[in-house]
């Protein structure tokens, strides 16, 4: 018979059960260990037992998930993070990055960065066209980078990136796109003003075929992000902004695959019809045109747009 109480092990401690399994789990962790880890797993196994609980999965259903995670991690290479387009569609990706990028007000949101961001985009002058494939309906879009005094932003840095109007980014068309097609980098000029040409974007699936895609066809949801540019905009001395433009008559933008959208965001793409405008811009009428400022945040340092840029590429 054991000299401890029925329900104790040898040292004192409560075996586990299902009453007290987050208890005794997290019981387990050492005593000199980093106290943010310590933090986050004591959280996470409270809310996961939690989750078990509530569910009471079948064997089946949990090995049904462990299957799910297996194809998902099976699924990443040096091009595809499944895993993070599993946040992506869960929301926890806009959720983190809503968390670690709270503005001042009138600065502009940030927004998710998405995959296709690549570092070494060919450079261009202020008004260069990144299209370069001659689809899609020719836009000019043209703004200023100011901060949030109003002030220009001299110099500041924008890196811009969107699908071509098959709805792929040349990233995912190696050999069908030109490279570098629909991507580039401008510097804004002494009045903080920038300006380029590209084609307006349209909506597009995120790639939907691997796991997260069959989990989305699950739960009858559709793959599409509203249509969009990136942008990147950096600056010395200001928080860097990752963010999008989205077009206003986008039949997705009220259901974003990943809740990337934000009313801040949406911004009036206009048509022109006048010639004479045309011209101004070297452009053929009819053409769209978006007028859109970035406001950046004020933030210490002096770091380049590559520092900047590197830290958001590498963590
Ligand atoms: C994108 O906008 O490029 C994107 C964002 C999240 C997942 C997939 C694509
Ligand atoms: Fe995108």
């Amino acid at each position: 018979m054991p000299m401890h109480p029925p329900d104790t092990n040898h040292n004192g401690l409560p075996y586990f059960s299902e009453e007290n399994s987050q208890a005794v789990v997290n019981a387990r962790m050492g005593e000199d260990i980093n106290p943010r880890l310590r933090q986050v797993m004591a959280t996470l196994v409270k809310h996961l037992h939690a989750a078990v609980k509530e569910i009471e999965p079948t064997h089946e259903e949990w090995l049904a998930a462990i299957k799910f995670l297996t194809e998902t991690g099976q699924m990443c290479n040096a091009w595809r993070q499944e895993f993070i387009l599993l946040s992506d569609v869960l929301g926890v990706s806009m959720l983190v990055d809503s968390i670690n990028n709270r503005r001042p007000s009138g600065a502009t949101p940030n927004t998710i960065l998405g995959p296709f961001f690549v570092d070494g985009a060919p450079r261009y002058l202020l008004g260069g066209n990144i299209c370069l494939d001659g689809k899609g309906e020719p836009l000019v879009v043209r703004g200023r980078v100011v901060d949030t005094q109003g002030r220009p932003v001299a110099g500041a840095m924008l890196d811009v990136w969107q699908t071509n109007d098959d709805g792929f980014y040349d990233v995912q068309q190696h050999g069908i796109q030109p490279e570098g097609n629909l991507r580039g980098v401008f510097e804004a000029d002494a009045d903080g003003c920038y300006w380029f040409k590209s084609v307006k974007p349209r909506h597009y699936p995120i790639p939907a075929d691997g796991p997260v895609g069959q989990l989305l066809g699950h739960l009858g949801r559709h793959p599409n992000r509203a249509a969009h540019l990136h942008f990147i905009v950096t600056a010395a001395g200001h928080q860097p902004v990752i963010t999008h433009i989205f077009t206003p008559d986008c039949p997705y933008l009220q259901q974003d695959a990943v809740f990337g959208v934000k009313q801040d965001l949406v911004a009036d793409f206009q048509q022109v019809t006048d010639p004479e405008q045309a011209a101004r811009f070297g452009m053929a009428a009819p053409f769209w045109r978006v007028d859109w400022d970035f406001v950046l945040a004020p933030a210490a340092g002096t770091a380049s747009r590559e520092e900047l840029i590197g830290r958001i590429t590498t963590g």
